[in-house]
């Protein structure tokens, strides 16, 4: 059975919709850690959209799990990262006028930045991941910067329509699952995953671990934190 992380980042959102100090993240990574999360999971966004420099501070404090900063290469966020020293540092693409991460990194384009920044990392002592889409040249770039762990953008079979699109995205997430194994990297998957739509990927064998965000924060507005995860990780026990 697949790990399960938890993303934290809406609680911020919602936080932030009022510019007050409530609901608090941090609170929120304690109740689904109580909930059987395996990883906690946070965003620190060059718009400090949802969470603060403060979270991931306290975060770093309080987490008893493992600690998932997903960055952008940019240099201040290295920088920050550098001096939290994460457990896990997880680089994605961004862009200021998207809702979420939208797709994968293009691990190929920006080889060389990617390269020097997970070998910063790495000397803070982070395990580094790369978030992806399942294709082959991308996988393969990962692993040849250093990456140790490629997180599987799951939004194509999220957002798959037809049969025959979401044929196609299994058996691409399957298909990188394969390569990414065999170049000795750890293969996590996420992005759009929801209690509807999880099944499917919690039943491809050798994904590590999903780290899930927006579906999971949605329930625990109505049945809490706690019973959210451990709604989801029930989910992963019996699909995996
Ligand atoms: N993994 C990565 C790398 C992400 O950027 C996100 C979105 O922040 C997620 C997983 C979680 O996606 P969702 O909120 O759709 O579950």
């Amino acid at each position: 059975m697949a790990l399960l992380g938890i993303n934290i980042d809406h609680v911020a959102t919602v936080r932030q919709a009022r510019g007050t100090d409530e609901p608090d993240p941090v609170w929120a990574a304690s109740e689904a850690e109580l909930g059987g999360a395996d990883g906690i999971t946070f965003h620190l966004r060059e718009d400090r959209r949802h969470v603060q420099d403060r979270d991931a501070r306290v975060l770093r404090e309080t987490v008893s799990v493992k600690l998932n900063m997903e960055m952008a290469i940019a240099p201040a966020i290295v920088a920050f990262a550098q001096e939290l020293r994460p457990d896990q540092a997880t680089l994605v693409p961004e862009r200021r006028e998207e809702l979420t991460t939208e797709g994968g990194l293009d691990v190929l384009r920006h080889r060389d930045s990617i390269q020097r920044v997970v070998s910063e990392l790495r000397g803070a002592g982070c395990t580094v991941s790369a978030f992806i889409e399942p294709i082959e040249d991308q996988i393969r770039a990962a692993a040849d910067c250093g990456c140790a762990i490629v997180e599987l953008w799951t939004g194509g079979w999220a957002h798959a329509g037809t049969a025959d699109e979401k044929e196609k995205a299994i058996s691409a997430l399957a298909n990188g699952i394969e390569i990414g194994r065999s170049l000795g990297l750890a293969v996590d998957g996420g992005h759009g995953l929801t209690y509807r739509n999880v099944a499917a990927v919690a039943g491809l064998k050798g994904f590590r671990e999903f780290n899930i965000g927006h579906s999971v924060v949605s329930r625990a507005v109505f049945v809490g934190m706690r019973a959210a995860v451990g709604q989801m990780k029930s989910l992963l026990e019996k699909h995996g």
